[in-house]
């Protein structure tokens, strides 16, 4: 059964612990006029995660749904959402809407462009787009003003069955995640360090999170700014140079 957390007030962390994976997988459900799910999670993860946002919404109420980037994890389950959600509409930056969603969803996307802003009546979202950060040609991130939380997806993923939130060292988790990641045989170049990689980080810096709402592991509480800068040098030393062995 899946962990919920309200991480702050009306922002709930719904967390699904892998343990073969030794991950948790976030989805975070923000409860308002118009209710927003972050991840949707995947297919095979759907009824759990289904399950947990009953708890707190009547789930055919869910009016948005975003995420980062294309992958199993974070919109896997969209086409079972929007089925189920008969208002709900998938959210997403214009590259993600342009190159998968116009196939993927069973219904038409909102495309975000940079710097689009989502109400969702008490919480406003503003679009970031991050091509590469962490992956992906279509990611981006959701900045919430009011609590200052940027929800970041892979960046600061974090191994282990970790509290929902945490004021700890969450940079020296990320450092050891990545070298574990950079470690195996085939997970390994999880995330590219690119000539843009420490500028998108510097402009993420620059909105001065307070909560970074991960998608793997705790959400950190403090200084955003200063986690993202220490990220980029984090994501240099394992990610931006050769690999000794192949
Ligand atoms: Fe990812
Ligand atoms: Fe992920």
């Amino acid at each position: 059964m899946a962990q919920i957390d309200e991480i702050s007030p009306d922002v709930f962390r719904i967390s699904l612990y892998v343990p073969n994976l030794d991950m948790q997988f976030n989805h975070f459900l923000v409860r308002d006029e118009e209710p927003l799910l972050f991840h949707t999670g995947m297919r095979k993860t759907f009824p759990a995660v289904y399950e947990a946002v009953s708890r707190l919404i009547d789930p055919a109420t869910l009016r948005w749904i975003s995420w980062s980037h294309f992958e199993v994890d974070e919109c896997g389950a969209l086409n079972e959402w929007l089925a189920r959600a008969p208002q709900a509409q998938a959210a997403c930056g214009e590259v993600g809407a342009m190159v998968n969603l116009f196939d993927f969803a069973d219904r038409a996307p909102r495309a975000f462009k940079p710097g689009d802003v989502l109400s969702t009546g008490r919480h406003e979202f503003r679009w970031v787009p991050t091509p590469h950060l962490p992956h992906g040609w279509d990611a981006g991130m959701l900045f919430e003003a009011r609590e200052r939380t940027l929800f970041c997806s892979d960046l600061f993923h974090q191994f282990g069955q970790l509290s929902a939130t945490t004021t700890e060292d969450v940079v020296g988790r990320y450092n050891d995640a990545i070298a574990r990641m950079q470690a195996h045989p085939v997970l390994l170049d999880y995330m590219p360090f690119t000539p843009q990689t420490r500028r998108r980080l510097e402009e993420l810096a620059a909105l001065e999170p307070r909560m970074l709402a991960a998608m793997h592991g705790s959400t950190f509480i403090g200084d955003g700014a200063s986690a993202l800068r220490q990220a980029a040098d984090v994501m240099e030393r394992h990610l931006g140079t050769e690999l000794v062995t192949r």
